[in-house]
């Protein structure tokens, strides 16, 4: 069987910090390890417009910048195909008839759904759609026959959620569709990265992200006020390394080499976290050196992103091109499942022949 992959985004914003060590970073090295028969990146448009129907500005001018951040990353369109969503509209057409295995409590015990309804004050009255979105997910995975789906823990309900649609499929109508797996960021710190502010996760509606397109000063000044140990006021003071995010971001980005180029009066992490612990060193420093180590792995990002931005032409064009061609793999998936679903009625002679036996040779 052929590997595959699919994953993708929902074009809401920017993309930041915590999608590049959540998914962006992981996407590359997938992309680049040349495991994988076909490697295919969403931009989840009409996913978006689910709970942003009423802004759809917003939606499309979005669909460019998310596909500026994949260019800038690293996400190679002649290894990856790279898609819009609604323009395929095979996709509609199988979330029409694979919500016929899906009960509707089933989608309200989905918890991520169970979250976003209440993230979204959705508590009294769910539009349809929004509800229905991990049915549309099912048909992003499956019309391209996804083995693998790489995304963060978030989604870890929504590939539940399509394994249970294919098995149900397969049981109803015969084997048809590939089974997927998820296929999360084995590093447990780079699954959640917190926001500046320490809170539980990077998002844009909490004004705690770092922007892959930031520019050099507010990735300074966003590193400056990040929250800290607020008991350690004076540099003598004992400090906790434990949800003080400065650490927490060390953890995930700090290299040995880092410490040689910048912080050279510690060997590693645990030196300076030890020295932290027992006092005398000031939030000054470690900020600096974490300004320093993200200063050097988002610049060649944003000067890539600026350079694409100066010939978006060539983007449009990486996204017109990928999403013609993965319509035809769509295309494929919804002639086979709706043969398996003896709905192909002008797909070839059979049905004619069907129906002249029956009612023609009594
Ligand atoms: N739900 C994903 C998000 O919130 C976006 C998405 C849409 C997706 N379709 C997908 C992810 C298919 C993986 C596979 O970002």
């Amino acid at each position: 069987m052929k590997k595959i992959i699919l994953t993708g985004d929902r074009p809401t914003g920017r993309l930041h910090l915590g999608h590049y060590v959540g998914s962006l970073k992981n996407r590359v090295a997938l992309q680049n390890s040349g495991e994988f028969d076909k490697i295919y990146i969403m931009i989840a448009d009409a996913q978006a417009l689910t709970d942003n129907f009423d802004n759809p500005s917003k939606v499309r001018n979005n669909v460019i910048e998310v596909a500026l951040d994949y260019l800038a990353v690293g996400i190679d369109p002649e290894k990856t195909t790279i898609l819009i969503q609604s323009e395929v509209s095979e996709l509609t057409e199988l979330t029409f008839y694979y919500m016929n295995l899906v009960t509707l409590s089933r989608l309200q015990r989905n918890p991520t759904v169970k979250n976003e309804i209440g993230l979204r004050g959705f508590e009294k009255s769910i539009p349809v759609g929004f509800l229905n979105y991990p049915i549309s997910q099912a048909a992003d995975i499956t019309a391209f026959d996804a083995t693998c789906v790489p995304v963060g823990v978030d989604q870890l309900p929504m590939i539940e959620q399509t394994r249970e649609i294919v098995h149900s499929f397969n049981n109803v109508y015969g084997n048809t569709l590939v089974m997927p797996e998820a296929k999360i960021p084995e590093n447990e710190l780079e699954q959640r990265l917190p926001g500046t502010d320490g809170k539980a996760k990077m998002s844009k509606s909490l004004g705690n992200c770092i922007y892959l397109a930031d520019d050099a000063e507010t990735i300074r000044k966003k590193v400056m006020s990040m929250y800290t140990d607020p008991n350690h006021i004076k540099i003598d003071d004992p400090g906790q390394v434990e949800g003080n995010v400065v650490f927490t971001y060390l953890d995930v980005f700090a290299k040995d080499e880092d410490f040689v180029k910048y912080l050279p009066e510690y060997k590693n992490l645990d030196e300076l976290k030890d020295h932290y612990r027992r006092g005398g060193l000031g939030d000054m420093v470690i900020k600096k050196f974490l300004n320093n180590i993200l200063q050097e792995l988002l610049k060649p990002i944003r000067e890539r992103r600026e350079e694409l931005s100066q010939n978006i032409e060539y983007v449009y064009r990486v996204l017109e091109k990928g999403t013609n061609d993965a319509r035809k793999h769509a295309k494929e998936t919804l002639r086979r499942v709706k043969q398996a679903m003896k709905i192909d009625y002008f797909e070839n002679d059979e049905f004619l022949k069907e129906i002249i036996d029956k009612y023609q040779e009594k």
